[in-house]
């Protein structure tokens, strides 16, 4: 079974990702790992995110091991991986990689913006993971105010509005529901109801 994950920045679509995975036994790949190990290439040789050959260059010397690295999940390398995702040629140097994580038996789980769409159009379930602007950064802030960072609600709400927008509108691949997606809205849930909602949605997904 392939379960494909998408929606907007800081949605919770990644915990859900990983507590389904652990849930069915499957393995999972957060995709957005890949663009955001991209940019640090692209940054590490001082060339700019907008280079479209730079970002290339990048995508293709990337190995598994590049995303190991604890720092890709810090906050400005969101910003940086969306200006790099948007370069078609880096997506399509990308895509075998996913592909062929999500080929494995007995299945597995990815998350991203357009694993419904591109990556696996034929996976057997798809959830679209939503919440307000307002709602994921505030849970953002209150992550890294958490974890002792510390953090401007309304740069993070800025910073969010930026990436929906540039992730929303590129040419290739943008973030989208799938037309077979189920969405699933958690502005109002907590991180165990958006599970179980999750959970349900995928039962009713596989009796199909
Ligand atoms: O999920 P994330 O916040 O780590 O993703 C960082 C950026 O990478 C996101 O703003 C757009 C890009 N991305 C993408 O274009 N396609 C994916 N499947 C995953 C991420």
């Amino acid at each position: 079974m392939i379960i494909a994950i998408d929606g907007p920045a800081a949605s919770g679509k990644g915990t859900l990702a990983k507590r389904l995975a652990a849930h069915y036994g499957l393995p999972h790949l957060d995709t957005g790992l890949l663009y955001r190990a991209v940019a640090r290439h692209v940054l590490d040789a001082r060339a700019r995110l907008d280079d479209a050959e730079a970002a290339e260059r990048a995508a293709e010397a990337l190995t598994a091991g590049d995303l190991n690295d604890a720092h890709l999940r810090d906050e400005g390398m969101g910003d940086a991986a969306s200006i790099v995702s948007a370069h078609p040629g880096v997506r399509e140097r990308l895509l075998a990689f996913q592909r062929d994580f999500a080929a494995q038996l007995p299945g597995a789980v990815l998350d991203g913006r357009d694993i419904g769409t591109v990556v696996c159009p034929l996976a057997e379930v798809k959830l679209f993971i939503t919440a307000t602007a307002e709602e994921r950064a505030r849970r953002r802030h209150l992550e890294l105010v958490g974890r002792g960072v510390a953090a401007d609600f309304t740069a993070i709400l800025e910073d969010i509005r930026r990436r929906d927008e540039r992730d929303r509108s590129r040419a290739t691949a943008p973030l989208k529901p799938a037309a077979d997606a189920l969405t699933l809205d958690t502005t109002n849930l907590d991180a165990d109801a958006a599970f179980r909602a999750a959970l349900a949605l995928v039962d009713e997904r596989r009796k199909i």
